[in-house]
């Protein structure tokens, strides 16, 4: 049993294989948090200290008895009104405008399987994987309920947390601020890890000691944005990559969100993540529910390394879903940095007859290939094919690339218009903007108002009979700028950022239901929507507009704290690199890539004919190890923002097989020698490396490493493969 109750002491008991979480229903009815972290058995509620703490109120309940205070317990959901001055789960205004939620235990129930959200993306498991502790609070006064749901997946080491906000009162309330999880820490110092960026250079890491006062992560972009990602680790702050303790909270939602940390008077931490309570004012008529998306939470005591392992079991198997979730993905070469809208039907077809000598699997047609789109100032909800440039139907043109052997994808940005667009000037009401203002534009484009049915099913419509024109087998869904002017003539504003990714979910779903067997590659100026959220629906995600090979490295590195390797989309593509300018050469360029789902995206007709050999090589040898790139176990293994060398490997599942690659970084005269450890071996096990056909043994390979080489020249790239002989 992963989740027991005991009824005695009002204990609450979630059970992995490795972790436990505790809480408590306490005289009061208060839901108090009482541990999470390494297994422990027994009552943790000795935990509690009880001292009268000046200027933090006391509830009526307790009576004369000062030492009960809200603002000093550990709690599941903390809310405004109650005493507890630190940040709240939750925020409600009441019917006579009062802000005041008291929250009290009400009943709970145990189930096998995990819950599911309606319209919102969670963890999937079956009955034999999972079971769910819905536990009912309820404040008699509003008649504001809350549905805490717990998930546990005992042999993954997770636990999963969402809340559904219930109006069961007269009159209706609003819900000003909602988190999903809150986890409070009574004792400890600890580190706040988070990803942090912009376009173009996505989830860089950082790591700061929480504080006294807030320190907040989040975004108000609508998107889960390139400039926070909403995961992030609380670690203690000797946690290192392969060693000590650490919590991961990793948001499965695709919007506007808020992560906040806080150190209190009295040292203890806070952390808390849920929806962005700015831009957001959900009102709730009686009988109405607002379901918060959930928060996969796992924690390791072997450092980030080992819940990054954790983190990839659990999207791979349980968040990502369809027939590519374990299943290979095709090679493909993608036309946007090949010919960005300079490109005819023939300049495809080229591309695809140049990709099958390669044995490259697809050509992707990106952006320019409907209504009037020369470049991206106009065309955009003119999903009609631009026969007239392509000097062909879109069927005519897909039969050609399959007759050349070769499968066919196409881009779409199902979410936006053009001013300079027929649907624009059909619907001008249909994009999101305040009729008493000029619109803010980004990338010259707006945002349609997908919290909208009719505008979604119209654009779903369009793009229906699109991928019904011919045998199209991937689908590249793009989404080029955040949302401002959060207005929407139809929908109450406050609801517009849910119910816009709301809408974008429900598109996708129908999407994927319709079309069971067409991969669908996220993707949002790169990687500005890269979330476990979209990850449900599209199990891939374009990592970032920057192919770069030295800033990709990094760019992975970050993103692979949580989400896993398959999710990547990572491509070869030219030099100078276009966003960079540097030059690196095609063996560094195709080690890079080959960390997530390959591809190329280049002109393959400008190859020279060494180069289509290598890229040839390069195919060949990420078939061969496909499996363990996108399934095996990934270990980061140095830090490619501070050491002078990139390295990260990949273990199969019986630890015999070993794929491990290095960027060297740094070149300086006299170069001194790194040697790389390796991670997650078999100590006993004798390793060959297959080129060189020495023999290591695991331990010595994990605890002394082994030497890189030293070569005169930038950027130089290694692949080793490590086999287990016998
Ligand atoms: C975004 C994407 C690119 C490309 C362009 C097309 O920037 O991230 O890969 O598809 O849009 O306009």
């Amino acid at each position: 049993m992963a989740i027991l109750f005991q009824q005695d002491e009002k204990i609450f008991t979630l059970q992995t294989k490795q972790t436990a979480y505790q809480m408590k229903i306490d005289d009061f009815g208060y839901l108090l948090h009482l541990y999470y972290g390494g297994k422990i058995s027994g009552s943790m509620d000795y935990l509690l200290t009880y001292y009268d703490r000046g200027f933090s109120g006391n509830p009526y309940d307790a009576g004369s008895d000062r030492t009960y205070s809200m603002d000093v317990l550990p709690q599941e959901y903390p809310t405004t009104g109650t005493g507890d001055y630190r940040n709240s789960a939750l925020v409600i205004r009441n019917h006579d405008e009062s802000e005041c939620c008291d929250l009290r235990y009400a009943g709970h129930e145990i189930r096998t399987g995990k819950y599911g959200l309606p319209g919102l993306p969670a963890v999937h498991a079956n009955s034999r994987e999972a079971q769910t502790l819905e536990i009912l609070l309820e404040d008699v006064v509003n008649g504001v309920r809350v549905r805490l749901l717990y998930g546990v997946l005992e042999e993954d080491d997770i636990i999963t947390r969402s809340a559904q906000i219930i109006n069961q009162g007269t009159g209706s309330v609003v819900v000003e601020k909602a988190a999903s999880v809150c986890l409070d820490f009574v004792t400890g110092d600890y580190d706040l890890v988070s990803l942090y960026g912009r376009h173009a250079m996505e989830r860089n890491m950082q790591r700061t000691p929480i504080a006294h006062g807030s320190q907040v992560i989040g975004s108000r972009r609508g998107s889960s944005s390139h400039q926070y990602n909403p995961a992030v680790i609380v670690a203690d702050g000797n946690t290192t990559e392969d060693s000590g303790s650490c919590y991961g909270m990793v948001f499965v939602y695709s919007g506007n969100f808020l992560c906040e940390a806080e150190k209190d008077q009295y040292n203890q931490t806070r952390i808390l993540m849920g929806l962005q309570s700015e831009l957001f004012h959900y009102s709730l008529k009686e009988g109405e529910i607002l379901t918060v998306p959930e928060t996969i939470l796992s924690y390791s005591d072997r450092g980030f390394g080992g819940l990054s392992v954790k983190y990839h079991h659990c999207i791979r198997d349980h968040v990502c879903r369809g027939v590519y979730q374990n299943s290979p993905r095709p090679v493909l070469v993608n036309s946007w940095e090949a010919a960005y809208f300079q490109f005819n039907g023939e300049t495809i077809c080229q591309l695809a007859k140049d990709a099958a000598e390669l044995g490259i699997d697809m050509v992707v047609m990106d952006d320019g290939w409907f209504g009037k789109r020369e470049d991206d100032n106009s065309g955009l909800g003119d999903w009609q094919v631009n026969e007239t440039k392509l000097g062909c139907s879109l069927a005519e043109l897909i039969h050609k690339v399959n007759d050349a052997g070769v499968k066919f994808g196409i881009w779409i940005e199902p979410e936006m218009v053009s001013e300079d667009s027929d649907l624009y000037r059909a619907h001008p009401d249909w994009a999101m903007l305040n009729p008493r203002r000029n619109p803010v534009r980004g990338r010259n484009q707006l945002v349609l108002d997908f919290s909208r049915k009719e505008v979604r099913d119209y654009i779903f419509e369009q793009i229906c009979c699109v991928l019904d024109q011919g045998n199209i087998e991937y689908v590249k869904w793009d989404m080029n700028r955040s949302l401002t002017d959060v207005y929407s003539t139809e929908n109450q504003q406050g609801k517009v950022s849910y119910d816009y990714v709301l809408g974008v979910y429900d598109f996708l779903e129908k999407l994927t239901a319709k079309y069971p067997h067409l991969l669908i590659e996220g993707c949002c100026g790169g990687g500005g929507r890269f979330d476990a959220g979209m990850l449900y629906y599209t199990p891939q995600i374009w990592c970032s507009d920057n192919t770069d090979a030295v800033d990709r490295l990094r760019i992975h590195y970050g993103t692979s704290f949580f989400y896993p390797m398959s999710a990547i989309g990572a491509h070869v593509s030219a030099v100078p690199n276009h966003q960079t300018g540097r030059n690196i050469s095609l063996h560094t360029r195709g080690i890079v890539a080959m960390t997530g789902a390959f591809g190329y995206e280049l002109s393959l007709g400008r190859l020279t004919k060494e180069e289509k050999e290598q890229v040839k090589d390069q195919i060949r040898q990420y078939k061969t190890y496909e499996r363990l790139i996108s399934g095996g176990d990934y270990y980061r293994l140095s830090d490619p923002f501070r050491d002078s060398y990139a390295a990260w490997m990949f273990v199969s599942e019986d630890q015999r097989t070993v794929l491990l690659h290095v960027v060297m970084l740094e070149i300086h005269g006299n170069m001194t020698v790194s040697y790389v450890k390796l991670r997650g071996l078999l100590p006993d096990a004798s390793y060959e490396e297959t080129e060189s056909k020495k023999c290591y043994q695991g331990s010595a390979l994990m605890r002394a490493g082994i030497p890189l080489p030293v070569e005169m020249k930038e950027y130089p790239a290694y692949q080793f493969i490590f086999q287990v002989k016998g």
